[in-house]
């Protein structure tokens, strides 16, 4: 399984897999406008041509001043899951904000009760629990609001 930058031909399949794993899905214009605004925050993984698993990471555009990053989306078939593709994903992605934007931090939002993805952003991946948001979800559940603030060497 290979982790790579995505490109404008991989959204149809990126957002295949999202409909596969996650309720929350977006049209086709919230991929491109991410492919297109943020080129370098979409990445992959693929196995044998076929595309397995995804992030989808932006800009914080309502904090105009410090550059930020959030995580949009992140998915792997179930398929082809545990085998830490998903925290290869994630790096790549903390990686990309750091390099191309220099970003303080990344968040995201995470249901409550999703341990899968809690394990692999608290315990893998360092992310911290800055709050909660009641009823942020369509269906009513919490989401927990997660947050990395990026080191830099000197
Ligand atoms: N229960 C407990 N721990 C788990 C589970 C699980 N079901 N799945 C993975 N983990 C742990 C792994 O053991 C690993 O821990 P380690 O670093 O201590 O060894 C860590 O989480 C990372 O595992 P990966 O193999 O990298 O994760 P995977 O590729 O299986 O993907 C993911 C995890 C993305 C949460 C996957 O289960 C999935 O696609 N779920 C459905 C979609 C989803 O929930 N996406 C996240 C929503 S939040 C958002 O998009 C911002």
């Amino acid at each position: 399984v290979c982790i790579r930058p995505a490109t404008v031909e991989d959204l149809a399949a990126m957002q295949h897999c999202n409909l596969m794993c996650l309720p929350e899905n977006y049209q086709m214009k919230y991929y491109v406008y991410h492919a297109v605004s943020w080129p370098t925050l979409l990445h992959v993984a693929e196995d044998r041509g076929k595309i397995v698993g995804y992030v989808l990471a932006k800009l914080d555009e309502e904090s105009p001043k410090v550059a930020k990053g959030h995580i949009t989306s992140l998915s792997v078939l179930r398929t082809h899951r545990k085998l830490g593709i998903a925290a290869k994903l994630m790096i790549a992605a903390n990686d990309a904000l750091m390099t191309t934007y220099k970003t303080e931090s990344c968040s995201l939002h995470v249901r409550v009760s999703n341990k899968a993805a809690l394990h692999l952003y608290v315990d893998t991946l360092g992310y911290e629990n800055t709050g909660t948001e009641k009823a942020y979800y369509a269906d009513g559940e919490d989401a927990h609001n997660m947050r990395l603030t990026f080191k830099y060497g000197l």
